[in-house]
């Protein structure tokens, strides 16, 4: 008895297990887990491990009485979004025939039958137009996976809310239903001379078979014993070949003829045959086929073979107008022709590569390591009009689509950086900004070759950056952000304090003698402005660039420029990054153990060899206690780097965006002092250097503020050494950042002085109001508009930063307000010059200090200037 159990057993685990080899059999809307066998036998799983969205649905109730197969009850429809899909893993290389089906079964009570695409990846594979709500359709496909799965996706064309009945996957033998290229689409299939349609288990592929009928055609049967009909790899099986049609008038030709929708379709056809009756030594049944009334034989003198099939194809593709063939006996023949089967596909060439598989994988991985619940269905790159939001891809011609972009920013990613990322290896921009990731700033990102670009802003990163993306870093060829990870330190610096150390003297045996010798040559060369001299005699204090060439010692030179070795040596190794702007990163160097800002340029971004070291000669020779001082300079092929004062205590931006969280630094005394600062370094580029020096960058994050928090103007010049024009990747940046860019250079591409002051009235206003400088929508979004729509109200105190707490005086504010409206006039001409921006800022601020101070300090740098009333005709104050 328990023999007969463990056989019993034994028997039902074989017959599931071998019972459909290659078939994956998909009940789309079934409850997530089910799994069945159905009445043919048929093993099918539910839909809920192949897709993550749409709804599952059920037919009618009173269209489920018609249905007896349990596959055709339930379906799954997607209402949102426009492309939904399957990922079904298959075996890449092997040729699949692919079904899907639809039974529409009015499950949404609308009796409106929908219509959509199907895409087979990133290609239409056909519109379904559901014709009869009552019966369920199919489309099938043979089609060779290029990847390890295949994706079936809907598309919502307006038309209706897409749905699917289920998907059938089998796997055909690869040496059938050959091509050229391309997949076939089925077209007609017939089991002719047959009553009834079958599928599997009839056909161990499963595939359709349908009935034609035609009056000139008389049916024959037979029964052909399962194992006695000798097979091709077909393996149409005994039921199908058991029956044939032949020309009911026994002489007349039999044919086969379809119209095609265009002459452009090409059509494959398979004939399947076999002699299902027993001939007698005197009966023949010889024939030729001829096609669409070719001249010669598409196929001669063809006898099918007894209980043996053949099938007759022909590897290219036919197409016409109306296709036909003609099966027509031959003079010899006794007995009219046969035919058992047909199968008729039109080709279906798929275009559009599907995008490489690694990256599919990769970002597949991406999305679930992180839980994305972003819309990402199907090909992450192909068709562009599906791009995965977040992804940018290249589409060469023929060639498979690669993502070149990963922008996660603001994803509210979690967790480590994933390994995943470094698979997409033609990665050119990543962004993981502003997220919550945590953990090293991994190696692996090293391995990306092509990264252009890497923002790892604003997350809780620990530890230290990699060297090797540093150093890619400072040659220019990647733009690392790292900013604002508050435990993320630079490379080599995490556990070594003392390493600075150790460098600067050797730069010092190099260079100190030197430096000190360039710092007196400076002093020499290049007057220092008082300011208190303010603007009268601004014009003697011009730099002239031709006197002091020939004054230029050569050991000036040497001294001034520095090689790349002590570049490196100077900042350890660019182990420590302190700010990072449109022209490349700075790094925090010691010479003689001064701190210095070593901003290393990116190469692509500058002048020829001649150019820079002419340009960097004149700036190093700008002195101005409001600007910061440039050093020294390295320019070794690439490398070229700009070595500048060191300014403790960061940038304005930093200190109004609360960064360093100080109290008193933010007062409206302070702030005005910051602002006379840059306003005076300002006026010396524009009235102190000949030739005049237009900065073309002024920006909060551009005034710097050394430990006495005195302002220093930071970057002047550089748009010379960077250039501007015919460089548009770095124009953007350099020729001034969005925001603080005059509109007037927008329109009239003509950069002047007034251009810096309408960038100077950009930062005021920010000094004034501690607003962003843009906000919301372009139109209305700019400080200055926001400012400008506030004024008439002539509530000063909802204009100024709150957190000040109306802790100014009024007037102060008012006048600084109108000089920073004045500064950002659309008409240039309208815009005072710096000089008399200057005057009019040390008169508010002489005003808050009487306020505020029984004693001033007697500052002098910050009393009114006499004289300025002459100055005053570019100023058009508004009315208030
Ligand atoms: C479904 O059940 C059968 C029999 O228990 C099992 O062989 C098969 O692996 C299952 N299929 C899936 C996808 O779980
Ligand atoms: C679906 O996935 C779950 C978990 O991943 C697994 O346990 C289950 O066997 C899968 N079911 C089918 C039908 O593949
Ligand atoms: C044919 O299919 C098998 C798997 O079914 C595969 O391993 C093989 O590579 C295929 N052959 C060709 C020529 O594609
Ligand atoms: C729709 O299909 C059902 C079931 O196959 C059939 O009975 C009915 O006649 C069809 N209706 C039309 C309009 O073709
Ligand atoms: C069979 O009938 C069709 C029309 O139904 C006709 O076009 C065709 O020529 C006929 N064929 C023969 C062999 O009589
Ligand atoms: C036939 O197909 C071609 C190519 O797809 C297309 O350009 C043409 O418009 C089609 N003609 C008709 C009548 O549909
Ligand atoms: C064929 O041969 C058989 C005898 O072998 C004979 O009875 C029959 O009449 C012949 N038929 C024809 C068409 O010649
Ligand atoms: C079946 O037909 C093929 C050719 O189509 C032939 O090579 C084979 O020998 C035949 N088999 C038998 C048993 O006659
Ligand atoms: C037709 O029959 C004749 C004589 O019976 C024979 O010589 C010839 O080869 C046959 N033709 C074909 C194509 O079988
Ligand atoms: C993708 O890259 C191309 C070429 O670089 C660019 O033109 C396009 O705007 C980018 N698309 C998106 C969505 O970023």
């Amino acid at each position: 008895m328990w023999m007969t159990f463990y056989v019993a057993l034994l028997a039902v685990l074989l017959l599931q297990v071998h019972a459909q080899p290659g078939f994956i059999s998909i009940d789309c809307g079934a409850e997530a887990g089910v799994n069945y066998t159905d009445t043919l036998g048929i093993n099918y799983v539910s839909d809920a491990n192949f897709t993550n969205t749409g709804v599952r649905s059920t037919i009618s109730s009173e269209e489920i009485s018609r249905h007896s197969q349990r596959q055709l009850l339930r379906l799954r429809s997607f209402p949102e979004g426009k492309r939904n899909c399957y990922k079904i893993s298959v075996t890449r290389g092997s040729k699949y025939l692919i079904r899907t089906l639809f039974l529409y079964g009015n499950y949404d009570v609308r009796n409106m039958s929908p219509q959509f695409d199907l895409h087979l990846g990133p290609n239409l594979w056909d519109t379904v137009t559901i014709h009869n709500a009552s019966s369920y359709q199919s489309n099938e496909i043979i089609h060779v996976p290029l990847q390890d799965f295949v994706q079936i996706c809907l598309v919502n064309t307006g038309n209706g809310t897409p749905f699917i009945t289920a998907i059938e996957l089998r796997i055909l033998k690869n040496n059938t239903y050959v091509t050229e290229s391309g997949s076939l689409k089925r077209y007609r299939r017939y089991d002719l001379g047959s009553n009834r349609s079958y599928r599997y288990s009839v056909d161990v592929y499963d595939r359709f078979w349908y009935v034609w009928d035609k009056k000139n055609w008389t049916k024959l049967s037979a029964s052909i014993p399962d194992n006695s009909l000798i097979e091709n790899d077909y393996r149409l099986g005994a039921t199908i070949m058991s029956t044939a049609v032949t020309p009911a008038n026994g002489s007349a030709p039999l044919v086969i003829s379809w119209e095609a929708e265009n002459e452009t379709e090409e059509f494959y056809m398979y004939m399947h045959f076999t002699e299902i009756q027993v001939l007698t030594t005197n009966q023949t049944r010889q024939f030729n086929i001829r096609r669409n009334g070719e001249s010669g034989w598409w196929f001669q003198n063809f006898s099918p073979l007894y209980h043996n099939v053949t099938t007759l194809y022909t590897p290219s593709a036919i197409s016409g107008k109306v296709i036909t063939y003609s099966l027509e006996m031959t003079k010899n023949s006794t007995l009219p022709p046969i035919i058992n089967a047909i199968e008729i596909y039109k080709l279906k060439q798929f275009h559009q590569s599907e995008t490489f598989q690694e990256d599919v994988d990769a970002i597949t991985s991406i999305k679930s390591v992180y839980g994305l619940t972003r819309d990402w269905e199907g090909d992450p790159c192909a068709p562009a009009a599906y791009l995965w939001d977040g992804l940018n891809c290249t589409y060469g011609d023929n060639e498979v689509p690669r993502i070149t972009t990963l922008n996660l920013g603001s994803s509210g990613l979690s967790g480590k950086i994933n390994p995943s990322i470094s698979k997409l290896t033609m990665l050119e921009n990543l962004d993981l900004s502003n997220n919550n990731l945590s953990g090293e700033v991994p190696d692996f990102l090293i391995q990306l070759q092509h990264l252009k670009i890497l923002n790892l802003e604003k997350n809780n990163l620990s530890g230290s950056i990699p060297s090797s993306l540093i150093a890619k870093s400072h040659e220019g060829s990647l733009s690392l952000s790292v900013g604002q990870n508050p435990n993320l330190c630079e490379s080599g610096q995490c556990n070594e304090t003392k390493k600075k150390n150790i460098v600067t003297p050797i730069v010092v045996s190099i260079c100190g003698v030197l430096i000190l010798l360039i710092a007196v040559a400076i002093l020499w060369i290049c007057k220092r402005k008082k300011s208190k001299d303010s603007v009268a005699v601004n014009h003697q204090n011009k730099i002239s660039q031709q006197s002091t060439e020939k004054d230029d010692s050569f050991l000036q030179h040497k001294s001034q420029m520095y090689s790349y070795i002590d570049v490196l040596q100077i900042t350890n190794n660019f182990n420590r990054i302190i700010g990072k702007g449109g022209f490349g990163t700075v790094y925090l160097g010691f010479i003689d153990e001064t701190p210095v800002a070593v901003k290393m340029l990116s190469p692509s971004a500058v002048h020829g060899y001649q150019q820079f070291q002419a340009e960097v000669k004149v700036l190093i020779r700008v002195h101005h206690k409001n600007l910061t001082s440039l050093i020294g300079y390295c320019n070794e092929g690439t490398n070229k780097a700009l070595i500048y004062e060191y300014m403790a205590k960061g940038n304005l931006r930093e200190h109004l965006s609360g960064k360093y969280n100080e109290s008193p630094f933010l007062s409206w005394k302070e702030r005005l002092r910051v602002a006379v600062d840059a306003a005076l370094g300002l006026e010396y580029l524009q009235n102190g250097c000949k030739p005049p020096i237009i900065h073309r960058d002024v920006k909060s994050a551009n005034i710097l503020l050394d430990g006495h928090f005195q302002a220093k103007l930071s970057d002047f010049g550089l748009s010379k050494v960077v250039p501007v024009d015919g460089a548009s990747h770095v124009s953007t940046i350099v020729a001034g950042t969005f925001g603080y860019l005059d509109p007037h250079y927008h329109s009239s591409n003509r950069l002047t002085q007034k251009s810096d002051v309408y960038s100077f009235g950009v930062v005021l206003l920010e000094i004034i109001t501690n607003q962003s400088v843009m906000a919301g929508n372009e139109e209305n979004g700019h400080i200055s508009e926001r400012v400008r729509s506030m004024i008439p109200t002539g509530d000063i105190r909802a204009i100024v930063d709150s957190r000040l707490e109306g802790n100014f005086d009024i007037n102060s504010a008012w006048k600084a307000l109108e000089i920073a409206m004045a500064c950002v006039s659309p008409n240039p001409n309208e815009r005072p010059m710096m000089s008399v921006v200057v005057i009019e800022l040390q008169e508010s601020l002489a005003t808050e200090l009487a306020r505020t101070e029984h004693n001033n300090g007697g500052d002098p740098r910050y009393s009114v200037a006499e004289g300025s009333e002459d100055l005053d005709t570019e100023f058009m104050p508004f009315a208030r």
